[in-house]
């Protein structure tokens, strides 16, 4: 285990909080998704992972801690935001395996499969009104590949996600909330479905 990471966890993990725009909220992932999140990156086995919300890079630390191998594609349109979490990365001494595109989430999207390999998992923590349109433009472009999803805030911000709490059934070959304080969606997608 690479200790720096733990060190750069313990530092980042005070980060964020803070408003961004009018409705969006920078938190990071609370405590209680933090091994979970590494678990199901563990247990999964992607080689491709996709992560919309940086942030400062809390949650990007725990999907790296669950698998070494895994390289992680991550997007976040705040420049000041991703510059501090590429920092973050290369003190923890992963940034050899961590992507950022600094950009909005559907421009990043829209380079899959060329610039962006199809992912494996998807980790889904940006505005929440783009949760419907960027998932569903991520099956589309990812030609049939089974995807694990994972999408955080759909207890806390049930409201806001309701359009895409309602269409999840319909892309889901099984959906599991797990009930953090946040709500934390596991979902396994059948691309193209
Ligand atoms: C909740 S925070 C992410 C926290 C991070 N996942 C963590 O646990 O440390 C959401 C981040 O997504 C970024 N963001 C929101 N909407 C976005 C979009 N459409 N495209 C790219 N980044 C976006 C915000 O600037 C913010 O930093």
């Amino acid at each position: 285990m690479n200790s720096n990471i733990l060190a750069v966890i313990e530092k980042i993990c005070v980060l964020g909080g803070e408003q961004y725009g009018e409705r969006g909220w920078r938190n990071p992932i609370r405590q209680d998704t933090e091994l979970i999140l590494s678990a199901l990156v563990t247990a999964a086995q992607p080689k491709i992972i996709l992560e919309l919300g940086t942030g400062y890079g809390l949650s990007t630390c725990y999907l790296a801690l669950g698998d070494s191998e895994a390289i992680i594609h991550t997007i976040e349109f705040d420049s000041a935001v991703a510059e501090q979490a590429a920092k973050h990365f290369q003190q923890a001494g992963i940034s050899a395996r961590i992507q950022q595109w600094v950009c909005d989430s559907s421009e990043a999207i829209a380079l899959i499969p060329q610039e962006i390999p199809i992912p494996d998992l998807v980790f889904v923590d940006h505005a929440k009104a783009h949760y419907k349109e960027d998932v569903s433009a991520i099956i589309s472009r990812s030609y049939g590949k089974e995807i694990l999803l994972i999408a955080d805030n759909v207890e806390d911000r049930k409201q806001e996600l309701a359009e895409f709490l309602e269409w999840m059934p319909s892309v889901a070959l099984n959906l599991t909330i797990i009930s953090t304080k946040c709500g934390l969606l596991v979902a396994r997608l059948k691309a193209g479905k």
